[in-house]
């Protein structure tokens, strides 16, 4: 862990390596060894695949980013209203334009600035923080470069009246069930009573919709996936052939859920130089590298209130595409699970 002083209003600390990287590739060992092979979605994420999804989010197929981004400006000023002066702390905060429409609403009722961003890919947040510096006189950040759950246990206590954490774009969706219950309750732990949880999440729609999404007609959702090999070659010397494996995404309509996969086109082996690790592909053998759920959501509010989280608004686009739900920690929370 490493923390860097950029400036008077900027510090960031290194909670693993420069794109994410927390450990030994334990866990790409463990997804390339299953009967599906999975990989974790967040390897996405070095520099230039978070540039690739930047670019995803100008496509006219992509309707997530642009639709949440519509509700976020007409909500935003209620939000800051609602909580009062509030820090936010922002899981996967990205080039963190969303991010904007927050703190000018909290800028308007003159509250106090302070933006915890957290990203896997330490490229990005400094990136995006610097832009804000700069556009927002008063503003302070304190960014961490690594996973969410590095995060929770790193952050510091609130130096606000409260803090609400945020997880938009409506990545909630990349965890399946018991994944999405792990991170509800290290999120409500790394809480207090009384603040605030800001969540976008996908909803329910046709199918047709969904699959232009993830298959766009310029290609740059299958070069987003294919860059995932790359970033591995980098990091664990591995010898993927990226024209081996052709982009593969569909809407599993039983789970709800988008799945893009990685589809060997050919009896192929790869080996990781640096874990030590050769895995074998036969060919039409996918890897799965991501899921990305498409929520009901009154099922979503209830997970929610479950952990002890109340709704305290939800916003939804006219075609009901997309949500954006602000959650408070009940006072009187009960614990449960542990
Ligand atoms: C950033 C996780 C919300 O699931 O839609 C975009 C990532 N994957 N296109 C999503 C993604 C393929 C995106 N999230």
């Amino acid at each position: 862990m490493r923390v860097v002083k950029e400036a008077a209003r900027f510090e960031y600390t290194r909670l693993s390596g420069p794109a994410g990287e927390t450990d030994d590739g334990g866990d790409v060992i463990a997804g390339l060894s299953g009967a599906q092979k999975t990989l974790p979605c967040r390897y996405f994420y070095d520099d230039r695949g978070s540039a690739l999804f930047e670019k995803i989010c100008e496509l006219d197929e992509y309707y997530p980013s642009r639709t949440e981004r519509g509700i976020l400006e007409r909500a935003a000023p209620e939000i800051a209203r609602l909580t009062g002066p509030s820090e936010l702390v922002e899981l996967g905060s990205g080039n963190a334009q969303k991010t904007r429409l927050l703190l000018d609403a909290h800028a308007q009722r003159s509250h106090p600035l302070r933006f915890l961003p957290i990203d896997v890919s330490e490229g990005m947040l400094k990136a995006s923080a610097r832009e804000l510096l700069s556009l927002y006189e008063d503003l302070h950040i304190q960014g961490f470069s690594g996973t969410y759950e590095q995060a929770f246990a790193a952050l510091p206590p609130r130096s606000s009246a409260s803090r609400m954490l945020m997880f938009l774009g409506g990545t909630i969706g990349n965890f399946d069930a018991r994944e999405r219950d792990v991170f509800l309750e290290s999120a409500t732990s790394a809480m207090a009573p009384g603040e605030y949880f800001l969540i976008g999440a996908d909803l329910h729609k046709d199918k047709d919709i969904l699959e232009a999404a993830y298959n766009d007609s310029q290609g740059v959702t299958a070069e987003f996936n294919l860059n995932m090999l790359r970033h591995l070659n980098r990091r664990f010397g591995a010898n993927f052939v990226l024209d081996r494996f052709a982009h593969h995404a569909f809407y599993n309509i039983d789970r709800h859920w988008i799945e893009m996969h990685l589809r060997s086109l050919g009896d192929q082996s790869v080996v990781f130089k640096d874990l030590g690790f050769e895995v074998t592909f036969k060919a039409e053998e996918t890897i799965r590298t991501e899921i990305s759920g498409k929520f009901d959501l009154a099922a979503l509010t209830a997970e929610f209130a479950a952990k002890g989280w109340e709704k305290v608004a939800a916003w939804t686009d006219d075609r009901g595409w997309f949500a954006v739900v602000l959650f408070r920690l009940r006072p009187d929370r009960i614990v449960t699970g542990q």
